[in-house]
């Protein structure tokens, strides 16, 4: 099979890596790719579409939610393709925090008790009723992870609605806002590969969102992953596709049927990603859907991931997956990101990196994903906020994350900071 992978980030270096490793699998190229992918196949640097027309690829897998939510797989399904990630309808669940929250909601899916507000005006009211703090405030549209403000009092959640409403700071993504109870308890990312109809669940993984040990500081992308996470035990997964998984692959069929959605256009076939929270009583609570793989959830959980992953993205792109040849390797993978100086705030690119390149051959158990890296006049440079992800994978999470750490402790550039306690949060 040849596969294209689209998208640039650390997620795609690791999909392009796992593809490239997979039984079912000739050739993989990634567009536009970067250093990191490079390494399993060719990088084709064009726009999609015009990739895949030259490249006739057996199977297109998209990585980003920015080309879902703009119908990528829509278009490319119908010049023909079999495509892994769903189609804009699909993609709302992301897309929009206004409709997914609704979705949730009619659909009896658990999720934060939540307001939804359409102007400055509604959203103060909203406020001056509201009675538990912290409350959190979420512009509607895609806004690169940063349209969240967890409030710890009215007035900080005034500030965040002016940004949003006045300042118009996220543009068209917040014309609308999401204002919604605060949850408490342990996060946790279940990725579960579907058609729309079956599911099969991913072992659950646990994002570090803040960027300093401890959780201090402002949230980033994700400054590292582990899985399986301790969170989520057996029971609690069967919960989530009880509660959430298989739930909302009916909402999406109805709320389509409602709009009178065609059948190729409803169809879900992809990744649902589900960022949980999981109550101290062991409760799922929907923070948010996502419509594609996790960054950087995904460097950890695709190396725990054995057989042919293609063949049952190739399957449940055609509608009828069959994941019967995947099994989960034991033992656990670690990843901790390398970042630069001033991430997740205004940060210089073009700092040359040591410790790495991507000719390097690395010891069994570890592996490097590329994020945010350049070749520039033959040197190797940062030009990410999220440069490098140190992955580590052994027979328990403390050897993963050993190994993990060993090796984001080598790599260096000036202004580089990793966290060091991925993974050992008290459970
Ligand atoms: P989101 O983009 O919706 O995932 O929100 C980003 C982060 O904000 C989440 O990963 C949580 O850490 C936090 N967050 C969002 N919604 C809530 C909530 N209702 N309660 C507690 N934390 C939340
Ligand atoms: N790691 C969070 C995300 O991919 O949205």
């Amino acid at each position: 099979m040849k596969v294209l992978v689209v998208g640039s980030g650390g997620r795609e270096d690791a999909l392009a890596w796992r593809l490239s490793i997979d039984p079912e699998v000739e050739t993989v190229a990634t567009c536009p790719g970067n250093i990191g992918t490079e390494r399993w196949g060719r990088n084709i640097e064009t726009d999609p579409e015009t990739a895949a027309a030259t490249f006739r690829p057996d199977l297109v897998v998209i990585g980003p939610e920015t080309p879902l939510a703009d119908g990528l797989a829509d278009r490319l399904r119908a010049a023909g393709f079999r495509v892994f990630g769903p189609g804009a309808f699909g993609a709302r669940i992301e897309a929009s925090k206004v409709w997914s929250k609704q979705l949730m909601v009619r659909h009896g899916i658990p999720t934060a008790r939540a307001e939804i507000c359409e102007n400055l005006e509604g959203a103060a009211n909203a406020l001056a009723n509201w009675k538990t703090f912290p409350v959190v405030v979420k512009a509607d549209g895609l806004a690169a992870g940063k349209g969240v403000t967890v409030a710890r009092d009215a007035q900080e959640a005034r500030k965040a609605l002016s940004e949003i409403f006045l300042e118009k700071r996220f543009g068209a993504a917040g014309r609308k806002v999401v204002i919604e109870e605060f949850l408490i308890g342990r996060e946790a990312s279940v990725l579960a590969l579907t058609d729309g109809e079956r599911l099969y669940i991913l072992p659950a993984a646990e994002d570090h969102k803040a960027v300093f040990n401890g959780d201090a500081g402002p949230n980033t992308g994700g400054m590292g992953a582990v899985a399986p996470t301790p969170v989520v035990d057996a029971a609690l997964l069967k919960k989530v596709e009880e509660r959430v998984l298989r739930p909302l692959l009916e909402a999406l069929k109805a709320e389509a049927a409602a709009e009178k959605i065609t059948d190729d256009a409803a169809a879900y076939r992809g990744v649902i990603y589900a960022g949980l929270m999981v109550s101290p009583s062991g409760d799922p609570f929907v923070v948010e859907f996502n419509c594609r793989f996790g960054d950087p959830e995904t460097q950890a959980v695709l190396p725990l991931v054995n057989g042919s992953l293609a063949y049952a993205m190739k399957t449940a792109a055609e509608g009828r997956m069959d994941a019967a040849t995947l099994g989960v390797r034991p033992g656990a993978a670690a990843c901790v990101i390398l970042a630069s100086g001033g991430y997740p705030g205004s940060f210089e690119k073009g700092k040359a990196i040591s410790g790495w390149t991507p000719e390097a051959a690395l010891p069994d158990g570890q592996q490097v994903f590329v994020s945010g890296v350049e070749k520039r006049n033959g040197d190797i440079v940062t030009s990410g906020g999220r440069v490098i992800a140190a992955v580590g994978i052994d027979r328990d999470l403390d050897s993963a994350l050993a190994k993990a750490n060993a090796l984001a402790s080598v790599i260096s550039f000036e202004g580089a900071h990793h966290r060091t306690d991925i993974g050992r949060r008290a459970s």
